[in-house]
């Protein structure tokens, strides 16, 4: 059935400005990476992309290699662009990257200028897209020097292949160069996209300090720590899961007894404040404004709407801040 944006979309997302840019974001982002590629039900993918726009999820992010088979998330993600969201092209905002594995030899992954404009092409023909609004550096690349990485990323963004540039998983030292040079060269650093939620706080080490001097917003990823900060993992771990996926990322091993401890008692300070646990882990992210977005994945339209729920209750009291600090320092 042809699908025709819900009118009243805007009007319950909160949308944040993105560091000193002009963009803003949703404060809630979908990310591609599990449950839209060649092996995942494309039926599932598309429900969950129409019912996360219609909330008004404007932002979608993207890899080349997101899939599996690396490449086909993109290539679903076009195939919807032109079926259902053509008319909105202009209302979203598309973020792709490459830094990881994408082909053989020496010119398939990291940070050169050949891998990074090669991949930005292919990722261009995969979505049937003209430009993406982000392009990311998706790792740091200790062999390639990074004027040269920068330099690939002004380069695209002068010939009209994305609006703006991102780094992603650069600590606070590398970071801090990478705005430098851009700055140099005229291309803004917009965005980074760090790994954060309440089980892993190491930007809060430095990272997010460099961001906040230098006016770049920030827009967390794995948020829910791959399900396990959400109602899931309480008694153990169901088939229907990521941890149980042979194609999951989460090992079944990451599931401890000393996390599950955690969670519960996260899950009790979260019903505590009317909450999911869910919806508790991402308003914590968000908490002080301190990152743009939260990034999640879903496998399920339940879960997205679930999630952008955590909007209706973002404040939290000096009291429960200091109860999840003490759940989380044992
Ligand atoms: N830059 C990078 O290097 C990098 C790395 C990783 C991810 N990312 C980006 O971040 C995005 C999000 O990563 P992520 O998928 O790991 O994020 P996440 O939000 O931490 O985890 C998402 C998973 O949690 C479960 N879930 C979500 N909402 C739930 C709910 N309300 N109740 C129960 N379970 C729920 C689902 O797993 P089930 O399948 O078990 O239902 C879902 O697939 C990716 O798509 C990608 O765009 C970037």
């Amino acid at each position: 059935m042809t699908y025709l944006a819900n009118k009243e979309r805007y009007s319950n997302m909160k949308y944040n400005r993105c560091g000193n840019s002009g963009l803003l974001l949703p404060a809630i982002s979908l990310g591609l990476w599990h449950n839209f590629g060649g092996v995942d039900t494309v039926e599932n993918g598309r429900a969950m992309l129409r019912r996360a726009f219609d909330l008004g999820i404007a932002h979608f992010d993207l890899a080349n290699n997101y899939g599996p088979p690396p490449g086909s998330a993109e290539e679903m993600f076009g195939a919807m662009l032109k079926t259902d969201f053509a008319p909105y092209r202009d209302e979203m905002i598309i973020s792709t990257k490459a830094g990881y594995h994408m082909w053989d030899g020496p010119y398939g992954e990291w940070g050169s200028k050949k891998y990074l404009t090669a991949s930005l092409d292919q990722s261009l023909k995969r979505m049937g897209l003209d430009y993406v609004d982000i392009f990311y550096s998706h790792r740091p690349d200790p062999n390639t020097p990074l004027e040269e990485t920068m330099g690939a990323l002004d380069q695209i963004v002068r010939q009209g292949k994305a609006l703006y540039v991102g780094i992603s998983s650069y600590d606070a030292d590398q970071t801090a160069q990478a705005i430098s040079i851009l700055k140099d060269l005229g291309t803004p650093l917009l965005i980074h996209q760090p790994k954060y939620s309440m089980l892993n706080r190491s930007i809060e080490n430095g990272v997010q300090d460099v961001l906040q001097e230098n006016g770049v917003g920030s827009i967390a990823f794995c948020p829910l720590q791959q399900g396990l900060l959400t109602n899931k993992y309480l008694n153990g771990v169901p088939s229907e899961s990521r941890a149980a996926k042979s194609t999951g990322a989460l090992g079944e091993n990451e599931v401890t007894e000393e996390v599950i401890r955690k969670v519960q008692e996260l899950n009790t300070l979260a019903s505590n404040r009317d909450q999911s646990l869910a919806q508790m882990a991402l308003a914590w992210v968000l908490r002080e404004g301190r990152v743009t977005s939260a990034l999640i994945g879903a496998s399920r339209v339940s879960q997205i709407e679930e999630n952008v729920k955590a909007l209706d209750q973002l404040e939290f009291s000096s009291d429960e801040l200091a109860a999840i600090e003490n759940i989380l320092k044992d």
